[in-house]
């Protein structure tokens, strides 16, 4: 009697195990946020402000794939400065925390942790673009001095307050990265000479002018000074560049944020990384064109230039426009494109996450309802993984598929007992990238980077503050050491 009980018991208790499991199976096949954890990754999406503004809004679609997908968040709009500080404060060169509008972080921080989501990008802290009015009124009649005490105090107002979130003892949210400083790199210069002279835009690349901060003449020593600002503010906060159309190694765009940023990495600034932005173009309606496997190369030597300077790089805003069927609205894609799409979606995921210094990727927005392309390019649309009813396109299949085929967690720990990668190095900017070459052909497993010489010690010139770890390494020397990002929280970590 006692032993059928007995072996009832343990039948329902195998039948319980094999249930979960299997739940365990399903999910780590079903969600992009469960298949990142395996593989010690970020994937996550921006949230739109308008949910943000009025969640009463929300559609239950766009909810629960918000909050089963992602395990990391960057509001699309919320956290820039016209959000943040619309009126203007009693002192400009000396910003208050109380100076700020601070709900639409909290907000963010709400959404994050309802879904449980304990990782927020902030996006960005000084941009020429979503600036507050009374700013773009008032700062061209500022001294260089002022402008730069306006942005490193909003700087410190800002990483102060979320540093109160990310400190708070029970947190399970962190705002652990910051874009300092978004798109200061422009080539309408470029454009503009080649208009005027009729000749090659090649080397014509600058900082860009035209905006709130064009007071500052030395621009490299204000993107320093701010970028020391939030530094100081928070020393556990990571910091990165981020713009758009750098993603390709040798462009001329490519080049100067390669110089900019080993150029501060010689000068001992506190940079953690940059933010290739990602929007990208896709197969034209006849099925041609979009990222091809020559894209992917040059896409994977910007990460080893970065890498060879002790950066990461993170995919901060990917997206894959398609040209539709009309020239002025969204219009309609065919299918063949979608296919087509879904095969560089996984080229582009699979090339950048599996590069050791690629801790996270993030797409613009994640459903075709919600996407910033056909108001911005009119004719382009269907950018995103899930369609305007959420459901999985191509292109979330591409996503899945890149993520599966990464190494686990536990492999890269193995891995990492016999292999010892290049990082930060004490190389002047040029040395490091001249030293660095791609290994392996076309479909070599990207990521395996030799040096000639063997990688100098990871230590940074003239720095005076040790850099936060790199995410990277955190991440794939093990799963318990991410959660000292979170640190001590009563729950567990969630990504
Ligand atoms: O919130 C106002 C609303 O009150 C008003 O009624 C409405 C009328 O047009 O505008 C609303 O603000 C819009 C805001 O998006 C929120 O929807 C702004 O006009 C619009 O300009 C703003 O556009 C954003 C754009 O940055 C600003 O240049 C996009 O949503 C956002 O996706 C886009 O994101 C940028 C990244 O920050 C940086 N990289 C490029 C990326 C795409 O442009």
């Amino acid at each position: 009697m006692m032993g059928s009980r007995a072996s009832r018991q343990l039948s329902i208790w195998i039948w319980c195990c094999a249930c979960l499991l299997a739940m365990g199976n399903a999910e780590a096949q079903t969600t992009l946020r469960a298949l990142a954890k395996t593989k010690g990754k970020l994937v996550g999406t921006s949230l739109s402000s308008n949910y943000i503004d009025n969640p009463a809004s929300m559609p239950s679609g766009y909810q629960s794939t918000l909050a089963n997908e992602f395990n990391v968040y960057v509001a699309e709009n919320s956290f820039k400065m016209s959000e943040l500080l619309p009126n203007a404060p009693a002192n400009p060169f000396d910003i208050q925390i109380s100076d700020l509008s601070t709900a639409k972080i909290d907000i963010m921080v709400a959404r994050a942790r309802e879904n449980g989501v304990g990782m927020i990008r902030g996006h960005a802290l000084i941009w020429h673009t979503q600036a507050p009015s009374w700013l773009t009124t008032s700062a061209p009649g500022w001294t260089a001095d002022q402008i730069t005490a306006f942005a490193t105090s909003y700087i410190k107002a800002v990483v102060t307050y979320c540093k109160t979130i990310n400190d708070a003892v029970d947190a399970p949210v962190r705002i652990y990265e910051w874009d300092v400083i978004n798109e200061t790199i422009d080539k309408s210069k470029a454009r503009a000479k080649k208009r005027s002279r009729g000749s090659a835009a090649k080397s014509s690349i600058g900082y860009r002018t035209g905006t709130w901060y064009d007071g500052v003449a030395n621009r490299q020593a204000f993107i320093d000074a701010i970028f020391r600002a939030a530094r100081n503010a928070d020393p556990n906060v990571r910091l990165v560049y981020n713009d758009y159309g750098i993603e390709m190694y040798g462009s001329p765009k490519c080049n100067f944020m390669l110089n900019m940023v080993g150029g501060m990495v010689s000068r001992g600034v506190p940079i953690d990384g940059v933010g290739l932005q990602c929007h990208f173009i896709g197969p034209d309606p006849s099925g041609a064109g979009g990222f091809s496997s020559s894209d992917a190369r040059k896409f994977e030597q910007t990460f080893a230039a970065l890498r060879a300077l002790g950066l990461d790089g993170i995919v901060t805003e990917f997206d894959l426009r398609l040209q539709t069927d009309s020239t002025t609205i969204e219009g309609n894609v065919t299918s063949r494109q979608l296919a087509l799409q879904g095969d560089q979606y996984r080229l582009i995921v699979a090339t950048a996450l599996s590069q050791s210094n690629c801790p996270a990727l993030l797409t613009w927005g994640f459903t075709d309802a919600q996407s910033w392309i056909p108001w911005a390019c009119p004719g382009y649309g269907h950018a995103l993984p899930f369609d305007r009813s959420y459901a999985k396109k191509p292109a979330y299949e591409g996503i899945t598929t890149a993520i599966k085929a990464l190494p686990t967690v536990e492999e890269n720990k193995a891995s990492s007992l016999t292999t010892t990668l290049p990082t930060a190095s004490a190389m002047t900017f040029g040395q490091a990238l001249s030293n660095s070459t791609l290994s392996g052909g076309e479909g070599s497993v990207p990521g395996s980077f030799t040096f000639a010489s063997p990688p100098v010690a990871p230590t940074r010139m003239k720095s005076e503050k040790r850099p936060v770890a790199s995410l990277a390494s955190m991440w794939s020397a093990s799963q318990a050491t991410a959660t000292e990002i979170w640190r001590a929280s009563s729950e567990s970590p969630a990504y």
